[in-house]
């Protein structure tokens, strides 16, 4: 763990137009910098950037952050990561902070790290065991031989083979010294269900007789593997994957995504294949934009891990049933995940694997060049059906709609519609209506307050998207103007005769009456506040850009950076469109706004709350009291409009 006096060090030296600068050419606009946004495509200039408050946005794209997300977005590294890579380069000492030992989070991290120095142990004695001059680890070497893979293949991928026998990793770790337990968290043993008591011996390897593909994490450290069988047998699986544990999350995971990352980025685009071994000759073949998924079916995480390189995701599954049923559930995570996808027609009976090692580098680029077809087109070739009849042509092209419907944006959505109209010769005025209402249908499906979505807009890990940390919830709008406001305004004077500052005064007001913030992370900015308050600290902006928790950071330099290049130049677009709000002159008035719109939330919600328990009232009494309740909320509702000019609607929804 790195102390927070370093990462605030780290965060003061890193100026943000230096870093930037190192990736990509800035020019002077106004009092701030632009430059040609690095993580999406543009022929203008709309990326930002502010010596002054240190923070960086793209206006068309929407990332926004400081120096050190600027590094972890455009390199991909995690947050300690991106701040080592920075305090390298302004030579800054590092001091691990090991007051942090005691913590149960740390100790987390360290188990993480011994269960990866298990599986970077078991790593080398996979590939030892490929290159030790025996019977079988001949047979293991030819059989990749065999299947086309260069010795430099072999080595990039540290492909490896795990031995005939039951304890040979076993011993290995033992001679080395190890703790087993790490190596039975790690999924590389297993218990065995001892019949006798006190028998030394309990455990055995997982991976016996397999060819062995590690499986990195996005930064290139190995966390599981595949291993795959070298004699086809019906009592065992072809591919023996690690299990789910600390640190191996399959459905995080994809294969290749650590040698393919800055392909991918580069060709702004990422092919998506089934296996390992397409992955491994796609890579040998000079195709190094390309992943897997090891296991499972594409998940939504998988594409938000691509969508940090690219948007563009080519599917290129086997040419056989299965592959194409994939490939047709795999479109609609593509979609709803705001990625372009395209699909890669194979012939039948063939995997991305044998057709590019038959046609090599430039027959498979010309294959790719003339199959590849847009998600509609694939969905629409693979029906199969007689479209003459209308029956099928109904049941397609509500297929279709249902697709389109999970297309975010709005300008995409419309093209494929428009598209859709085209080819299946339709009205698009009836189409838009259908699109509509499978749109609020998807969209109530997002709203269903279902606890993992939920958790995963609270706390991004720092692996995940940046962006993450933008409250799109609108349940929490309110509270979300009001920090708005506190960043935007809280150091200003509220009241110069009482020399009341802004946050003092909302402070004072929400503790007089009692409100909090629910959304944790607007909780812990709220916290800060008071915390900053207490101590008698005026409310910079460097506070909460350079703070050291990432995700109070990135929320700040984003709402700050809309302050910040709203003045120096006029986006006038973006804003009407992205809903970014316009800070005010008369401040003051926005001020109050957002702080009677979020009591407003609040007693909206108790009244809610209450309506629900006097549905549920089981007798007089408690009906009569929840009655009660509600008349005097409404009372209260009726005041509090009145004094603050705001109108009653009947119904909220
Ligand atoms: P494939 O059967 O297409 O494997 O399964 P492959 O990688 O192309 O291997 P070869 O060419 O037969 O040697 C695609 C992927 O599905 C997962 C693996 O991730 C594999 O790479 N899989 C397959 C399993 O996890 N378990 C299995 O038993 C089979
Ligand atoms: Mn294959």
């Amino acid at each position: 763990m790195i102390a927070s006096n370093t990462i605030q060090e780290i965060l003061d030296a890193a100026h943000i137009e230096e870093v930037v600068g190192e990736y990509m050419t800035l020019k002077k606009a106004g009092s701030g910098l632009k430059g040609l946004c690095p993580f999406h495509g543009e022929k203008t200039p709309s990326f930002s950037v502010s010596p002054a408050k240190g923070i960086y946005k793209c206006f068309g794209c929407g990332k926004a952050g400081n120096a050190v997300n600027f590094v972890m977005e455009h390199d991909g590294l995690s947050y300690p990561e991106a701040l080592r890579l920075l305090a390298q380069r302004y030579n800054i000492q590092i001091v691990e902070d090991t007051n942090y030992d005691v913590d149960a989070q740390s100790e987390l991290a360290q188990e993480k790290e011994s269960i990866m120095l298990a599986l970077q142990f078991a790593e080398k004695q996979f590939v030892q065991n490929l290159f030790q001059n025996n019977t079988q680890s001949k047979v293991a070497l030819a059989y990749f031989k065999e299947r086309g893979l260069q010795k430099n293949t072999i080595k990039d991928f540290a492909l490896g083979f795990a031995t005939v026998g039951w304890e040979n990793l076993i011993t290995q770790a033992t001679e080395s010294g190890y703790n087993l337990d790490i190596f039975f968290k790690a999924g590389l043993i297993k218990k065995r269900q001892s019949v006798e008591e006190n028998k030394q011996s309990t455990f055995f390897d997982v991976f016996r007789n397999r060819l062995m593909f590690p499986i990195s994490n996005v930064s290139g450290k190995t966390v599981g593997f595949g291993g795959r069988i070298i004699v086809p047998s019906e009592k065992e699986p072809k591919y023996l994957n690690s299990p789910d544990g600390v640190v191996y999350d399959k459905s995080k995971l994809l294969y290749g995504l650590d040698l393919a990352k800055n392909f991918i980025k580069q060709n702004d685009e990422c092919y998506l294949v089934e296996g390992y071994m397409d992955v491994i000759m796609l890579h040998q073949n000079g195709f190094k934009n390309v992943v897997a998924s090891a296991g499972t079916s594409l998940t939504e995480q998988q594409v938000k891990q691509i969508r940090r390189f690219t948007k563009n995701i080519s599917i290129l599954f086997d040419g056989d049933k299965a592959g194409i049923n994939a490939a047709q559930r795999a479109i609609d995570v593509v979609l709803e995940n705001d990625c372009n996808a395209r699909v890669v027609e194979l012939p039948e009976g063939e995997d991305p694997d044998s057709l590019c090692k038959n046609l090599g580098f430039s027959g498979f680029e010309n294959y790719l060049e003339n199959n590849t077809m847009t998600w509609l087109d694939f969905k629409k070739k693979k029906f199969n059906k007689n479209l003459d009849d209308p029956i099928h042509r109904s049941k397609l092209t509500s297929d279709l709609l249902q697709s389109i419907a999970k297309i975010n944006d709005l300008v995409t959505r419309g093209i494929f519609a428009h598209e859709l109209a085209k080819k299946m010769n339709l009205d698009e005025q009836m189409m838009a209506q259908q699109i509509r209402k499978y749109r609020s249908r998807v969209l109530k499906i997002r709203e269903n307050p279902h606890a993992e979505e939920r958790q995963e807009i609270h706390l991004p890990s720092d692996y995940e998207h940046l962006n993450k940390t933008l409250i799109t919830d609108k349940k929490f709008a309110q509270e979300d103007y009001l920090i708005t406001s506190l960043l935007y305004y809280g150091k200003l004077p509220y009241d110069v005769d009482e020399n009341v500052s802004v946050a003092k005064f909302i402070q004072k007001d929400l503790d007089e009456e009692g409100f909090e913030f629910e959304l944790p992370l607007l909780k812990k900015i709220y916290q800060e506040v008071k915390n900053q308050m207490n101590k008698e600290q005026i409310l910079e902006d460097r506070f909460f850009i350079q703070h050291p928790d990432l995700e109070i950071s990135s929320y700040a330099s984003d709402k700050l950076a809309n302050k910040e290049f709203y003045k120096i130049s006029n986006f006038w677009w973006d804003f009407a469109e992205k809903k970014i709000r316009v800070p005010d002159e008369n401040y003051l008035a926005d001020v109050n706004n957002s702080l009677y719109y979020f009591k407003w939330s609040k007693l909206l919600k108790i009244k809610l709350e209450n309506q629900e328990k006097l549905e549920n009232a089981i007798d007089e009494e408690q009906i009569e009291q929840y009655l009660l309740i509600d008349h005097n909320l409404s009372r209260l509702q009726e005041r509090f409009a009145q004094d603050h000019g705001i109108v009653i609607l009947p119904d909220f929804d």
